[in-house]
């Protein structure tokens, strides 16, 4: 999987916890953009990819919250894909097709940035499923 600083990153299935070699990392938020999620040519919804950016940048939380920006993470069933990762735990986000998705994730990133455990919006609820396939 490709970052935003061209990096590449672990798989998604080997993650157990977050090891990005920084200690200030402390969450890290995983936007599917690849061949489905925000393939607008295949009626999914646009990935918002320079609000996050912007957001990310606006709150200046880079150092605390990574933001990948990532090809295919393999559940495209689930266009819009997103995953939430906190040390030890990871939340799978599908079928983000509004705008108040992407703000709500924005919203939790940004406190994450100084809490754990911070609780996941309620508009994202509905939008988490088991990647392998128990929910
Ligand atoms: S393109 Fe997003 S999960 Fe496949």
């Amino acid at each position: 999987m490709m970052t935003m600083s061209g990096k590449t990153s672990e798989p998604l299935t080997d993650v157990k916890s977050l090891s990005t070699g920084s200690d200030s990392i402390s969450a890290r938020v995983i936007v599917c953009n690849g061949c489905c999620c925000g393939n607008t040519s295949k009626g999914h919804s646009e990935v918002p990819i320079k609000y996050l950016e912007e957001k990310w940048e606006k709150n200046d939380i880079s150092k605390q919250v990574e933001l990948d920006i990532s090809d295919c993470l393999g559940p495209c069933a689930w266009h819009n894909v997103a995953v939430l990762e906190t040390e030890g735990q990871q939340i799978w986000l599908g079928d983000l097709s509004q705008p108040s998705h992407y703000e709500a994730i924005a919203d939790w990133a940004k406190k994450s940035a100084y809490q754990t455990m911070v609780e996941i919006p309620s508009i994202l609820k509905s939008n988490i499923f088991d990647p392998d396939g128990q929910d």
